[in-house]
Protein backbone atom coordinates (compact mmCIF):
# COMPACT_ATOMS: atom_id res chain seq x y z
CA UNK A 1 0.00 0.00 0.00
CA UNK A 2 2.92 2.46 1.20
CA UNK A 3 4.64 1.14 -1.58
CA UNK A 4 2.12 1.99 -4.24
CA UNK A 5 1.82 5.26 -2.82
CA UNK A 6 5.39 6.36 -3.17
CA UNK A 7 5.21 4.67 -6.80
CA UNK A 8 2.06 7.26 -7.29
CA UNK A 9 3.96 10.22 -6.35
CA UNK A 10 7.23 9.65 -8.05
CA UNK A 11 5.01 9.11 -10.77
CA UNK A 12 3.40 12.46 -10.35
CA UNK A 13 7.01 14.12 -9.99
CA UNK A 14 8.13 13.01 -13.06
CA UNK A 15 5.31 14.05 -15.18
CA UNK A 16 5.04 17.10 -13.74
CA UNK A 17 8.78 17.81 -14.26
CA UNK A 18 8.78 16.88 -17.43
CA UNK A 19 5.56 19.04 -18.02
CA UNK A 20 7.49 21.73 -16.65
CA UNK A 21 10.70 20.89 -19.01
CA UNK A 22 8.06 21.36 -22.12
CA UNK A 23 7.19 24.82 -20.45
CA UNK A 24 10.75 25.91 -20.47
CA UNK A 25 12.44 24.36 -23.62
CA UNK A 26 12.91 27.57 -25.27
CA UNK A 27 15.38 28.21 -22.46
CA UNK A 28 14.18 29.38 -19.01
CA UNK A 29 11.68 32.53 -19.82
CA UNK A 30 8.89 32.71 -21.87
CA UNK A 31 8.64 34.10 -25.46
CA UNK A 32 5.67 35.63 -26.72
CA UNK A 33 5.40 37.10 -29.88
CA UNK A 34 2.22 38.84 -31.26
CA UNK A 35 4.23 39.52 -34.72
CA UNK A 36 7.38 40.34 -35.98
CA UNK A 37 6.36 43.85 -34.45
CA UNK A 38 6.11 43.14 -31.16
CA UNK A 39 7.87 40.54 -28.65
CA UNK A 40 8.18 40.01 -25.33
CA UNK A 41 10.51 37.78 -23.41
CA UNK A 42 9.18 36.93 -20.02
CA UNK A 43 11.92 35.78 -17.40
CA UNK A 44 9.85 36.99 -14.12
CA UNK A 45 10.41 35.09 -10.59
CA UNK A 46 12.59 32.12 -12.29
CA UNK A 47 15.47 32.31 -9.49
CA UNK A 48 17.85 33.52 -12.26
CA UNK A 49 21.02 34.89 -10.79
CA UNK A 50 22.84 35.90 -13.83
CA UNK A 51 21.19 37.21 -17.15
CA UNK A 52 20.94 34.39 -20.11
CA UNK A 53 21.71 35.01 -23.49
CA UNK A 54 18.61 35.46 -25.58
CA UNK A 55 16.72 32.71 -27.26
CA UNK A 56 16.81 32.45 -30.91
CA UNK A 57 13.42 34.16 -31.83
CA UNK A 58 14.35 36.95 -30.63
CA UNK A 59 16.29 37.63 -33.78
CA UNK A 60 13.24 37.62 -36.17
CA UNK A 61 12.18 41.18 -34.54
CA UNK A 62 11.99 44.09 -37.24
CA UNK A 63 15.07 46.10 -36.78
CA UNK A 64 13.24 48.66 -38.35
CA UNK A 65 9.65 48.74 -36.16
CA UNK A 66 9.91 45.99 -33.70
CA UNK A 67 9.15 46.43 -29.65
CA UNK A 68 10.79 44.08 -27.22
CA UNK A 69 9.97 43.85 -23.85
CA UNK A 70 12.43 41.62 -21.96
CA UNK A 71 11.74 41.35 -18.05
CA UNK A 72 13.23 39.91 -15.58
CA UNK A 73 11.24 41.27 -13.07
CA UNK A 74 11.73 39.52 -8.82
CA UNK A 75 15.20 37.36 -9.40
CA UNK A 76 18.27 37.38 -7.69
CA UNK A 77 20.53 38.77 -10.39
CA UNK A 78 23.54 40.94 -8.50
CA UNK A 79 25.76 41.78 -11.18
CA UNK A 80 24.26 43.21 -14.60
CA UNK A 81 27.00 42.13 -17.52
CA UNK A 82 27.05 43.26 -21.11
CA UNK A 83 23.85 42.49 -22.92
CA UNK A 84 23.60 40.52 -26.02
CA UNK A 85 22.36 42.46 -28.93
CA UNK A 86 18.59 42.71 -29.10
CA UNK A 87 17.04 44.02 -32.71
CA UNK A 88 14.04 46.15 -32.92
CA UNK A 89 13.64 50.04 -32.44
CA UNK A 90 12.09 50.44 -28.88
CA UNK A 91 13.65 48.31 -26.43
CA UNK A 92 12.50 47.95 -22.95
CA UNK A 93 14.17 45.89 -19.83
CA UNK A 94 12.97 45.63 -16.44
CA UNK A 95 15.37 43.97 -13.69
CA UNK A 96 12.88 45.54 -10.72
CA UNK A 97 13.19 43.52 -7.43
CA UNK A 98 16.56 42.08 -8.03
CA UNK A 99 20.10 42.10 -5.99
CA UNK A 100 21.74 44.45 -8.28
CA UNK A 101 24.66 45.96 -6.98
CA UNK A 102 27.46 46.08 -9.86
CA UNK A 103 26.95 47.28 -13.49
CA UNK A 104 29.43 46.91 -15.84
CA UNK A 105 31.19 49.40 -18.03
CA UNK A 106 29.47 48.67 -21.66
CA UNK A 107 26.48 46.82 -20.27
CA UNK A 108 24.05 47.97 -22.51
CA UNK A 109 26.54 49.13 -25.44
CA UNK A 110 24.83 46.57 -27.60
CA UNK A 111 21.28 47.87 -27.64
CA UNK A 112 21.76 50.93 -28.57
CA UNK A 113 17.75 51.23 -28.79
CA UNK A 114 16.98 50.82 -25.54
CA UNK A 115 14.28 53.42 -24.58
CA UNK A 116 13.26 52.07 -20.86
CA UNK A 117 14.78 50.77 -18.20
CA UNK A 118 14.47 49.95 -15.28
CA UNK A 119 16.60 49.36 -12.17
CA UNK A 120 14.16 49.74 -9.70
CA UNK A 121 14.43 47.82 -6.28
CA UNK A 122 17.83 47.11 -6.06
CA UNK A 123 20.84 47.77 -4.06
CA UNK A 124 22.42 49.89 -6.47
CA UNK A 125 24.40 52.98 -4.98
CA UNK A 126 25.43 56.16 -6.22
CA UNK A 127 29.06 54.97 -6.98
CA UNK A 128 27.89 52.04 -9.45
CA UNK A 129 25.88 54.39 -11.53
CA UNK A 130 28.35 56.07 -13.46
CA UNK A 131 29.06 57.21 -17.01
CA UNK A 132 30.53 53.85 -18.35
CA UNK A 133 27.57 51.89 -17.76
CA UNK A 134 25.49 53.71 -20.63
CA UNK A 135 28.15 54.25 -23.09
CA UNK A 136 27.51 53.17 -26.80
CA UNK A 137 29.70 51.15 -29.33
CA UNK A 138 33.18 52.92 -29.71
CA UNK A 139 33.40 54.45 -33.05
CA UNK A 140 36.40 56.54 -34.44
CA UNK A 141 37.30 57.38 -31.16
CA UNK A 142 34.60 58.21 -29.29
CA UNK A 143 31.88 56.62 -27.10
CA UNK A 144 28.28 56.78 -29.19
CA UNK A 145 25.18 57.24 -27.24
CA UNK A 146 22.36 55.32 -26.69
CA UNK A 147 18.26 56.30 -27.04
CA UNK A 148 17.52 55.89 -23.40
CA UNK A 149 14.63 57.82 -22.40
CA UNK A 150 13.19 56.58 -18.92
CA UNK A 151 15.04 55.28 -16.24
CA UNK A 152 13.60 54.13 -13.24
CA UNK A 153 16.23 53.74 -10.05
CA UNK A 154 13.74 54.21 -7.45
CA UNK A 155 13.79 52.44 -4.36
CA UNK A 156 17.48 51.97 -3.99
CA UNK A 157 20.36 52.66 -1.88
CA UNK A 158 21.50 56.23 -4.07
CA UNK A 159 23.14 59.02 -1.76
CA UNK A 160 25.02 61.09 -4.73
CA UNK A 161 25.19 60.86 -8.33
CA UNK A 162 27.96 61.07 -10.85
CA UNK A 163 27.94 64.54 -12.57
CA UNK A 164 28.98 62.71 -15.98
CA UNK A 165 26.21 59.68 -15.49
CA UNK A 166 24.02 61.39 -18.09
CA UNK A 167 26.51 61.95 -20.45
CA UNK A 168 25.70 59.02 -23.05
CA UNK A 169 22.04 59.29 -22.69
CA UNK A 170 20.92 62.74 -24.39
CA UNK A 171 17.41 61.70 -25.16
CA UNK A 172 16.96 61.14 -21.08
CA UNK A 173 13.24 62.28 -20.82
CA UNK A 174 11.79 60.17 -17.01
CA UNK A 175 13.84 59.71 -14.41
CA UNK A 176 12.62 58.38 -11.20
CA UNK A 177 15.01 58.81 -7.95
CA UNK A 178 11.98 57.89 -5.67
CA UNK A 179 12.61 55.98 -2.48
CA UNK A 180 16.65 56.67 -2.20
CA UNK A 181 18.32 58.20 0.67
CA UNK A 182 19.58 61.47 -1.03
CA UNK A 183 18.91 63.50 2.04
CA UNK A 184 21.36 66.46 0.41
CA UNK A 185 20.81 67.32 -3.23
CA UNK A 186 24.40 67.94 -3.85
CA UNK A 187 26.52 69.81 -6.84
CA UNK A 188 27.27 66.80 -8.37
CA UNK A 189 23.87 65.52 -8.46
CA UNK A 190 22.75 68.56 -9.51
CA UNK A 191 25.18 68.44 -11.87
CA UNK A 192 23.83 65.21 -12.99
CA UNK A 193 19.94 66.40 -13.40
CA UNK A 194 20.65 69.60 -14.72
CA UNK A 195 22.75 67.97 -17.52
CA UNK A 196 19.90 66.30 -18.87
CA UNK A 197 18.41 68.68 -20.59
CA UNK A 198 15.46 66.49 -22.44
CA UNK A 199 14.44 65.74 -18.90
CA UNK A 200 10.23 66.67 -18.75
CA UNK A 201 9.87 63.81 -15.63
CA UNK A 202 11.20 64.29 -12.48
CA UNK A 203 10.60 62.01 -9.25
CA UNK A 204 11.91 62.95 -6.19
CA UNK A 205 9.63 61.82 -3.64
CA UNK A 206 10.88 60.07 -0.31
CA UNK A 207 14.00 61.01 -0.82
CA UNK A 208 14.55 62.68 2.62
CA UNK A 209 15.47 66.12 0.85
CA UNK A 210 14.23 69.71 2.91
CA UNK A 211 15.77 71.75 0.13
CA UNK A 212 16.60 71.90 -3.31
CA UNK A 213 18.98 74.75 -4.13
CA UNK A 214 17.35 78.31 -6.12
CA UNK A 215 19.58 77.40 -9.53
CA UNK A 216 18.91 73.68 -9.38
CA UNK A 217 17.09 73.26 -12.33
CA UNK A 218 18.66 75.61 -14.53
CA UNK A 219 19.02 74.16 -17.84
CA UNK A 220 15.88 72.05 -17.58
CA UNK A 221 13.89 73.89 -20.23
CA UNK A 222 11.59 70.27 -20.89
CA UNK A 223 10.82 70.20 -17.46
CA UNK A 224 6.94 69.04 -17.22
CA UNK A 225 6.28 67.32 -13.96
CA UNK A 226 7.95 66.67 -10.51
CA UNK A 227 6.67 64.75 -7.53
CA UNK A 228 8.06 66.23 -4.10
CA UNK A 229 5.79 64.20 -1.97
CA UNK A 230 7.36 62.77 0.84
CA UNK A 231 10.27 64.08 1.95
CA UNK A 232 11.18 67.21 4.53
CA UNK A 233 9.97 70.06 2.61
CA UNK A 234 8.47 73.18 5.08
CA UNK A 235 7.67 75.28 2.17
CA UNK A 236 7.04 74.32 -1.76
CA UNK A 237 10.94 75.15 -2.79
CA UNK A 238 10.93 78.49 -4.72
CA UNK A 239 13.80 76.86 -7.10
CA UNK A 240 10.65 75.43 -9.10
CA UNK A 241 9.91 78.75 -10.23
CA UNK A 242 13.16 78.80 -12.32
CA UNK A 243 10.80 75.35 -14.58
CA UNK A 244 7.66 77.85 -13.90
CA UNK A 245 7.18 78.47 -17.87
CA UNK A 246 7.01 75.08 -18.44
CA UNK A 247 6.02 73.01 -15.55
CA UNK A 248 2.03 71.48 -15.65
CA UNK A 249 1.98 68.90 -13.24
CA UNK A 250 3.07 69.40 -9.85
CA UNK A 251 2.98 66.50 -6.48
CA UNK A 252 3.69 68.22 -3.05
CA UNK A 253 2.07 65.35 -0.95
CA UNK A 254 3.23 64.49 2.37
CA UNK A 255 5.40 67.05 3.65
CA UNK A 256 5.67 68.99 7.13
CA UNK A 257 4.63 72.41 5.47
CA UNK A 258 2.07 74.42 7.79
CA UNK A 259 0.35 76.48 5.31
CA UNK A 260 0.04 77.90 1.77
CA UNK A 261 0.62 81.40 1.03
CA UNK A 262 1.15 84.06 -2.02
CA UNK A 263 5.31 82.62 -1.94
CA UNK A 264 4.43 79.00 -2.17
CA UNK A 265 3.52 79.22 -6.04
CA UNK A 266 5.30 82.29 -6.79
CA UNK A 267 6.30 81.67 -11.01
CA UNK A 268 4.33 78.57 -12.06
CA UNK A 269 2.10 80.21 -14.37
CA UNK A 270 2.19 77.18 -16.47
CA UNK A 271 0.82 74.15 -14.14
CA UNK A 272 -2.12 72.29 -15.06
CA UNK A 273 -2.58 70.04 -12.17
CA UNK A 274 -1.27 70.69 -8.31
CA UNK A 275 -1.97 68.11 -5.77
CA UNK A 276 -0.80 69.03 -2.32
CA UNK A 277 -2.39 66.10 0.31
CA UNK A 278 -1.39 64.06 3.01
CA UNK A 279 0.14 67.12 4.63
CA UNK A 280 -0.40 66.51 8.27
CA UNK A 281 0.70 69.89 9.55
CA UNK A 282 -1.08 71.69 7.03
CA UNK A 283 -3.26 74.02 9.02
CA UNK A 284 -4.00 77.28 6.52
CA UNK A 285 -4.61 77.83 3.37
CA UNK A 286 -3.94 81.65 3.32
CA UNK A 287 -4.62 84.93 0.55
CA UNK A 288 -3.44 84.69 -2.92
CA UNK A 289 -2.31 81.62 -2.15
CA UNK A 290 -3.26 80.47 -5.91
CA UNK A 291 -2.94 83.79 -7.64
CA UNK A 292 0.41 82.87 -9.60
CA UNK A 293 -1.20 79.54 -11.06
CA UNK A 294 -3.06 81.35 -14.45
CA UNK A 295 -3.31 77.83 -15.98
CA UNK A 296 -4.46 75.30 -13.81
CA UNK A 297 -7.19 73.28 -13.96
CA UNK A 298 -7.29 70.66 -11.39
CA UNK A 299 -6.16 70.85 -8.22
CA UNK A 300 -6.34 68.57 -5.31
CA UNK A 301 -6.61 69.50 -2.14
CA UNK A 302 -7.30 66.12 -0.05
CA UNK A 303 -6.53 63.95 3.02
CA UNK A 304 -4.84 67.04 4.79
CA UNK A 305 -6.37 66.03 8.38
CA UNK A 306 -5.73 69.69 9.95
CA UNK A 307 -6.50 71.42 7.01
CA UNK A 308 -8.99 74.44 8.94
CA UNK A 309 -8.86 77.24 6.98
CA UNK A 310 -9.16 78.49 3.26
CA UNK A 311 -8.63 82.40 3.22
CA UNK A 312 -11.68 83.55 1.04
CA UNK A 313 -9.15 85.80 -1.11
CA UNK A 314 -6.90 82.39 -1.80
CA UNK A 315 -8.21 82.42 -5.03
CA UNK A 316 -7.39 85.91 -5.74
CA UNK A 317 -6.61 87.20 -8.91
CA UNK A 318 -7.08 83.98 -10.95
CA UNK A 319 -11.15 84.32 -10.42
CA UNK A 320 -11.66 86.91 -13.15
CA UNK A 321 -9.55 84.18 -15.51
CA UNK A 322 -11.14 81.05 -14.35
CA UNK A 323 -9.61 78.48 -15.76
CA UNK A 324 -9.79 75.70 -12.83
CA UNK A 325 -12.38 72.96 -13.88
CA UNK A 326 -11.93 70.37 -10.76
CA UNK A 327 -11.43 71.45 -7.74
CA UNK A 328 -11.43 68.72 -4.85
CA UNK A 329 -11.30 69.41 -0.94
CA UNK A 330 -12.15 65.80 0.29
CA UNK A 331 -10.90 64.73 4.04
CA UNK A 332 -9.62 67.58 5.55
CA UNK A 333 -10.74 69.41 8.56
CA UNK A 334 -12.90 72.25 6.64
CA UNK A 335 -15.93 73.30 8.31
CA UNK A 336 -16.66 76.84 6.38
CA UNK A 337 -16.20 78.22 3.00
CA UNK A 338 -16.63 81.65 2.35
CA UNK A 339 -19.20 82.01 -0.56
CA UNK A 340 -17.04 84.03 -2.61
CA UNK A 341 -13.84 82.18 -2.59
CA UNK A 342 -13.91 80.88 -5.94
CA UNK A 343 -16.98 80.84 -8.78
CA UNK A 344 -18.48 77.60 -7.97
CA UNK A 345 -20.61 77.71 -10.90
CA UNK A 346 -17.76 77.65 -13.51
CA UNK A 347 -16.61 74.43 -11.90
CA UNK A 348 -16.95 71.01 -13.76
CA UNK A 349 -16.47 68.77 -10.72
CA UNK A 350 -16.33 69.66 -7.10
CA UNK A 351 -15.16 67.29 -4.33
CA UNK A 352 -16.28 68.09 -0.58
CA UNK A 353 -16.55 65.03 1.25
CA UNK A 354 -15.01 63.83 4.69
CA UNK A 355 -15.07 67.28 5.98
CA UNK A 356 -16.94 68.55 9.33
CA UNK A 357 -18.71 70.67 7.55
CA UNK A 358 -21.16 73.79 9.64
CA UNK A 359 -24.57 73.84 7.14
CA UNK A 360 -24.73 77.42 7.58
CA UNK A 361 -26.15 79.82 4.83
CA UNK A 362 -23.03 80.61 3.60
CA UNK A 363 -23.04 77.16 2.37
CA UNK A 364 -26.26 76.44 1.38
CA UNK A 365 -25.42 79.65 -0.67
CA UNK A 366 -22.84 78.10 -2.29
CA UNK A 367 -24.44 74.47 -2.63
CA UNK A 368 -28.08 75.99 -3.69
CA UNK A 369 -27.70 79.29 -5.40
CA UNK A 370 -24.32 79.09 -6.88
CA UNK A 371 -24.92 75.61 -7.92
CA UNK A 372 -22.15 73.63 -6.51
CA UNK A 373 -24.31 71.14 -5.45
CA UNK A 374 -24.38 69.71 -9.13
CA UNK A 375 -20.58 69.44 -9.31
CA UNK A 376 -20.46 66.26 -6.82
CA UNK A 377 -19.86 63.02 -8.51
CA UNK A 378 -22.34 60.76 -8.06
CA UNK A 379 -22.16 59.05 -4.64
CA UNK A 380 -19.94 61.99 -2.86
CA UNK A 381 -22.37 63.91 -1.54
CA UNK A 382 -20.47 65.49 1.72
CA UNK A 383 -22.74 65.24 4.75
CA UNK A 384 -23.43 67.87 7.35
CA UNK A 385 -21.63 67.77 10.85
CA UNK A 386 -23.20 70.79 12.41
CA UNK A 387 -25.60 72.41 13.47
CA UNK A 388 -27.02 69.34 15.70
CA UNK A 389 -30.37 69.39 14.12
CA UNK A 390 -28.60 68.71 10.43
CA UNK A 391 -25.98 66.60 11.46
CA UNK A 392 -25.45 63.76 8.84
CA UNK A 393 -27.78 65.30 6.37
CA UNK A 394 -26.65 66.09 2.56
CA UNK A 395 -25.43 69.33 2.40
CA UNK A 396 -27.60 69.35 -0.87
CA UNK A 397 -30.66 68.71 1.31
CA UNK A 398 -30.02 72.63 2.95
CA UNK A 399 -33.42 73.97 1.55
CA UNK A 400 -33.65 77.68 0.58
CA UNK A 401 -36.32 78.25 3.28
CA UNK A 402 -34.11 77.54 5.76
CA UNK A 403 -32.10 80.87 4.69
CA UNK A 404 -35.01 83.11 4.17
CA UNK A 405 -32.62 86.16 3.68
CA UNK A 406 -30.76 84.22 0.75
CA UNK A 407 -31.01 87.58 -1.29
CA UNK A 408 -28.99 89.70 0.86
CA UNK A 409 -26.18 87.22 2.53
CA UNK A 410 -25.05 86.62 -1.39
CA UNK A 411 -20.91 87.56 -1.41
CA UNK A 412 -21.38 89.23 2.17
CA UNK A 413 -17.41 89.50 2.45
CA UNK A 414 -15.91 88.20 5.47
CA UNK A 415 -13.79 91.46 7.85
CA UNK A 416 -10.21 91.73 7.56
CA UNK A 417 -8.38 89.30 10.54
CA UNK A 418 -5.21 89.72 11.86
CA UNK A 419 -4.55 86.24 10.55
CA UNK A 420 -4.11 87.71 7.04
CA UNK A 421 -1.39 89.65 8.54
CA UNK A 422 2.40 88.35 7.13
CA UNK A 423 5.43 89.67 8.12
CA UNK A 424 5.87 91.01 4.89
CA UNK A 425 3.11 93.50 5.70
CA UNK A 426 4.07 94.09 8.96
CA UNK A 427 7.51 95.59 7.47
CA UNK A 428 5.46 97.31 4.97
CA UNK A 429 3.35 98.92 7.72
CA UNK A 430 6.29 99.62 9.69
CA UNK A 431 7.95 101.19 6.89
CA UNK A 432 4.68 103.22 6.14
CA UNK A 433 4.91 104.64 10.33
CA UNK A 434 8.28 105.33 9.75
CA UNK A 435 8.13 107.03 6.68
CA UNK A 436 5.10 109.15 8.51
CA UNK A 437 7.12 110.52 11.64
CA UNK A 438 10.21 111.03 9.15
CA UNK A 439 8.54 113.39 7.64
CA UNK A 440 6.75 114.80 10.26
CA UNK A 441 10.30 115.16 12.08
CA UNK A 442 11.75 116.98 8.80
CA UNK A 443 8.67 119.19 9.26
CA UNK A 444 9.70 120.07 12.58
CA UNK A 445 12.79 120.73 12.15
CA UNK A 446 12.32 122.96 9.25
CA UNK A 447 9.53 125.01 11.60
CA UNK A 448 12.08 125.00 13.98
CA UNK A 449 14.61 126.23 11.61
CA UNK A 450 12.02 128.90 10.60
CA UNK A 451 11.30 129.78 13.98
CA UNK A 452 14.82 130.40 14.97
CA UNK A 453 15.80 132.40 11.60
CA UNK A 454 13.12 134.59 12.31
CA UNK A 455 13.36 135.26 15.72
CA UNK A 456 17.42 135.97 14.63
CA UNK A 457 16.31 138.68 12.04
CA UNK A 458 13.54 140.11 14.83
CA UNK A 459 16.52 140.28 17.38
CA UNK A 460 19.14 141.80 15.03
CA UNK A 461 16.12 144.49 13.95
CA UNK A 462 16.33 147.32 16.90
CA UNK A 463 13.72 147.63 18.48
CA UNK A 464 11.72 150.92 18.47
CA UNK A 465 10.16 151.95 21.69
CA UNK A 466 7.39 154.42 20.66
CA UNK A 467 6.78 156.73 24.09
CA UNK A 468 2.85 157.14 23.70
CA UNK A 469 2.94 159.88 26.07
CA UNK A 470 5.89 161.70 23.90
CA UNK A 471 2.81 161.26 21.18
CA UNK A 472 0.35 162.38 23.06
CA UNK A 473 1.80 165.25 24.02
C1 LIG B 1 2.28 43.73 -28.18
O1 LIG B 1 1.52 42.58 -27.81
C2 LIG B 1 0.91 42.63 -26.54
C3 LIG B 1 0.19 41.34 -26.29
O2 LIG B 1 1.04 40.26 -26.48
C4 LIG B 1 -0.04 43.81 -26.49
O3 LIG B 1 -0.59 43.94 -25.20
C5 LIG B 1 0.70 45.09 -26.85
O4 LIG B 1 -0.18 46.19 -26.90
C6 LIG B 1 1.42 44.96 -28.18
N1 LIG B 1 2.24 46.14 -28.39
C7 LIG B 1 2.43 46.70 -29.59
C8 LIG B 1 3.34 47.88 -29.62
O5 LIG B 1 1.90 46.28 -30.60
C1 LIG C 1 5.76 36.15 -16.49
O1 LIG C 1 6.01 34.93 -15.86
C2 LIG C 1 5.64 34.86 -14.49
C3 LIG C 1 6.07 33.53 -13.94
O2 LIG C 1 5.69 32.49 -14.77
C4 LIG C 1 4.14 35.08 -14.36
O3 LIG C 1 3.77 35.07 -13.01
C5 LIG C 1 3.78 36.42 -14.98
O4 LIG C 1 2.39 36.63 -14.97
C6 LIG C 1 4.29 36.52 -16.41
N1 LIG C 1 4.10 37.86 -16.88
C7 LIG C 1 3.62 38.17 -18.09
C8 LIG C 1 3.52 39.60 -18.42
O5 LIG C 1 3.26 37.33 -18.87
C1 LIG D 1 9.78 38.10 -5.09
O1 LIG D 1 9.65 36.73 -4.91
C2 LIG D 1 9.81 36.29 -3.60
C3 LIG D 1 9.76 34.80 -3.59
O2 LIG D 1 10.72 34.29 -4.45
C4 LIG D 1 8.78 36.92 -2.72
O3 LIG D 1 8.93 36.53 -1.39
C5 LIG D 1 8.87 38.43 -2.84
O4 LIG D 1 7.85 39.05 -2.11
C6 LIG D 1 8.79 38.87 -4.27
N1 LIG D 1 9.06 40.27 -4.34
C7 LIG D 1 8.30 41.12 -5.02
C8 LIG D 1 8.73 42.53 -5.00
O5 LIG D 1 7.33 40.76 -5.63
C1 LIG E 1 30.24 40.93 -12.62
O1 LIG E 1 30.39 39.97 -13.64
C2 LIG E 1 31.58 40.09 -14.42
C3 LIG E 1 31.54 39.08 -15.54
O2 LIG E 1 31.09 37.85 -15.08
C4 LIG E 1 32.79 39.93 -13.52
O3 LIG E 1 33.97 40.14 -14.29
C5 LIG E 1 32.74 40.92 -12.40
O4 LIG E 1 33.79 40.71 -11.49
C6 LIG E 1 31.41 40.80 -11.66
N1 LIG E 1 31.35 41.83 -10.66
C7 LIG E 1 30.95 41.60 -9.42
C8 LIG E 1 30.99 42.76 -8.48
O5 LIG E 1 30.59 40.50 -9.04
C1 LIG F 1 17.47 61.26 -29.68
O1 LIG F 1 16.23 61.63 -30.24
C2 LIG F 1 16.36 62.22 -31.53
C3 LIG F 1 14.98 62.69 -31.94
O2 LIG F 1 14.02 61.73 -31.70
C4 LIG F 1 16.93 61.20 -32.49
O3 LIG F 1 17.08 61.78 -33.75
C5 LIG F 1 18.29 60.74 -31.96
O4 LIG F 1 18.79 59.74 -32.78
C6 LIG F 1 18.16 60.23 -30.54
N1 LIG F 1 19.48 59.96 -30.01
C7 LIG F 1 19.90 58.73 -29.75
C8 LIG F 1 21.27 58.63 -29.18
O5 LIG F 1 19.20 57.77 -29.93
C1 LIG G 1 -10.20 68.94 13.37
O1 LIG G 1 -10.33 70.17 14.05
C2 LIG G 1 -10.91 70.06 15.33
C3 LIG G 1 -11.05 71.44 15.90
O2 LIG G 1 -11.70 72.28 14.99
C4 LIG G 1 -10.08 69.17 16.20
O3 LIG G 1 -10.71 68.99 17.46
C5 LIG G 1 -9.90 67.82 15.55
O4 LIG G 1 -9.02 67.02 16.30
C6 LIG G 1 -9.34 67.99 14.15
N1 LIG G 1 -9.33 66.71 13.49
C7 LIG G 1 -8.20 66.08 13.20
C8 LIG G 1 -8.35 64.80 12.46
O5 LIG G 1 -7.12 66.51 13.48
C1 LIG H 1 -32.40 64.35 1.54
O1 LIG H 1 -33.74 64.78 1.32
C2 LIG H 1 -34.62 63.75 0.89
C3 LIG H 1 -35.99 64.32 0.63
O2 LIG H 1 -35.98 65.69 0.47
C4 LIG H 1 -34.70 62.67 1.96
O3 LIG H 1 -35.50 61.61 1.52
C5 LIG H 1 -33.33 62.14 2.24
O4 LIG H 1 -33.38 61.20 3.32
C6 LIG H 1 -32.37 63.26 2.61
N1 LIG H 1 -31.06 62.65 2.74
C7 LIG H 1 -30.12 63.10 3.57
C8 LIG H 1 -28.89 62.26 3.71
O5 LIG H 1 -30.24 64.13 4.18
Amino acid sequence: MYFLRGVFVLLCALLSASRAEDDVKNGPCDIFSQDVNNLTLNCSRRNIDRIPSWPEEINKVADRDGHVLITFFNNSITNITELDRVPGNKIAISFKSNRIREIEDDAFKNIHRLVYLDLSNNRLSGDVLRSEIFQGPYNEGVYSQIALETLSLGYNEIHSLDKYLFQYTPNLTRLYLNNNPIELLDHVTLLAISSATKLEVLDLAKTDIDNIPLDAFRGLVNLKQIDLSGNQFVTVPESLSLVGSTLQYLTFNNNPIVELNDDSFIGLTSLVELEVGENDNLEEVKRSTFMPLKSLRVLHLCHNKNLKYISHNAFRGVKDKWTLKEVYLDDNNLSELSTDLLPWDKLEVLGMTGNRWLCNCDLANIVTKQDAGSKFKPGEIPYCAAPMRLTGAYVTNITVSFCPQFDTTFATKKGFSIKDLKPKHILWTILGVATVVGIGMICGLLVNLAKAFYRKNLRSQPIRYININDDLA
